[in-house]
């Protein structure tokens, strides 16, 4: 970086910052109208938050939400991620690391203007790519590669494209990572309006594409939660690495309740087993926790690929994991529906907080998991006798005042069987009650 360089003024930002919270009718906002927390949060975690200490996060963000991040690209996992305060800091530390005074920047334009106002105060140049208004905001990509040269560091992309709302087809995608690889020159897109577009399909990510790819977004537009200050960056595990180094510097580390409260809507699920359970367990929390995605662990790992491979969708990452330990850090739910005379599970796998719930032992004692686990997990809900006499494949659901309620089809003997499900960590209220199944 070049320390005292000058920046000029982010007029738009700053024109904006200080009118938004003032005006009665705020046209100029880019993003979902902002979530309350008490809209976030359901009332059962209000307990959990005020006991939240007030820490310093590690400084990429909490292997837990990294996990949960990364489960929205596939392929990527906690390495590829770090956690920044907004997608501005994320689009800052990239820029920090990849450009030095004298590179050329190829940026898509219009665009939000953080980026262009960084790359001069670093010293180098950005060179405009233009979108077209008469051909729909579209770009021209032969124009982008005339306009790269031997000193182009980086190419600039925002997709969907603030502030014209255009979005690149996967054609315009593929040809712009082709002609920058060409250039062997890095490609940074801002991702921050994925899922926030008003009509068609969420716009594909350029994740997977290109090796020299970083790709930043955050929580701020679709997520509706713009005052978290979360935002992130995915690239490969050694460019990240070096990306945390510089937030060290920078601001440490996310805000900590931010950093708990952007997993509220995102959680990982390790089913350690992988019998007719343990999909039925899969279906049954998915009605009470929006998972981001699901690892299955078994001693038989052929079988927990099998069932990975049948749940596995575009709506849900299901995976085997071959490692127990692997499986089972990070994770926000373990639930255990196996049986096993010795732990499989260990105390230090799992981090504070983590609902471990386990369903499946047939021994007087839930062995599974080694007591240092129970103690470090925020409770264990065992119900593993209705559930081995009753066990159900899931069929239908309802509400209930109490939770889910959700009623199936008994495997062994075709009746149904009905099963609160407040015991995943939603409720604690109904934690730790045995909850019988109710035979119809
Ligand atoms: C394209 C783009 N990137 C980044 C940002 C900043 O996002 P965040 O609030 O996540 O820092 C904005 C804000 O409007 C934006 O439009």
């Amino acid at each position: 970086m070049v320390l005292g360089a000058k920046l000029e003024p982010f007029q738009m930002e700053r024109m904006q910052s200080e009118w938004e919270n003032r005006v009665a009718h705020n046209l100029s906002e880019s993003g979902v109208h902002p979530m309350t927390v008490g809209e976030l949060l359901d009332p059962s975690d209000r307990e959990e938050i005020f006991g939240e200490r007030l820490l310093y996060v590690q400084s990429n963000g909490s292997e837990a939400l990294r996990t949960a991040v990364a489960a929205l690209y596939p392929g990527a996992d906690a390495r590829n991620i770090v956690v920044t305060n907004g997608t501005a800091e994320a689009n800052y530390i990239s820029i920090w690391k990849l450009v030095e005074p004298g590179d050329e920047v190829v940026m898509m334009l219009p665009n939000y203007m953080q980026i262009w106002g960084v790359v001069r105060g670093q010293g180098a140049t950005v060179v405009p790519w233009k979108l077209r208004e008469e051909q729909a905001w579209a770009p021209d990509v032969d124009e982008l590669s005339r306009i790269l040269t031997p000193r182009t560091r980086l190419v600039v992309v925002c997709n969907p494209n603030n502030p014209t709302g255009s979005v690149l087809t996967q054609g315009a995608m593929r040809e712009i990572v082709g002609r920058t690889a060409r250039h062997g020159a890095w490609l940074l897109v801002d991702e921050v309006y994925r899922g926030a577009e008003r009509e068609g399909e969420e716009t594909p990510t350029f994740w997977g594409m290109y090796d020299r790819l970083l790709v930043t977004c955050g929580l701020s537009k679709a997520y509706a939660l713009p005052g978290l200050r979360i935002g992130w960056v995915v690239g490969p595990a050694q460019t990240i690495a070096e990306l945390w180094g510089r937030k060290d510097y920078l601001t440490i580390s996310p805000g900590s309740l931010s950093d708990v409260l952007a997993r509220k809507e995102a959680s990982v699920l390790t089913i350690v087993g992988a019998g007719l359970q343990a999909k039925a367990h899969i279906e049954a929390i998915r009605l009470v926790r929006n998972l981001t995605e699901v690892r299955v662990w078994a001693r038989n790992a052929a079988r927990a690929q099998e069932l990975a491979q049948e749940l596995d969708s575009k709506a849900l990452t299901v995976r085997a994991v071959v490692e127990a330990r692997a499986a089972v850090t990070g994770a926000d739910i373990v639930c255990t529906v196996t049986s096993s005379p010795t732990a499989v599970l260990l105390g230090d796998w799992v981090g504070p907080g983590t609902h471990v719930n386990l369903v499946g032992s047939s021994a007087p004692v839930p062995v599974e998991t080694d007591s240092a686990l129970v103690v470090k997990s925020r409770f264990i809900a065992d119900h593993r006798e209705h559930v081995l006499a009753h066990g159900a494949e899931f069929l239908m659901r309802h509400r209930h005042d109490n939770g889910v309620v959700v009623l199936g089809l008994g495997p062994s003997n075709g009746s149904y069987a009905i099963f609160v499900l407040g015991f995943i960590g939603i409720r604690p209220g109904v934690a730790n009650v045995n909850l019988g199944a109710v035979l119809l």
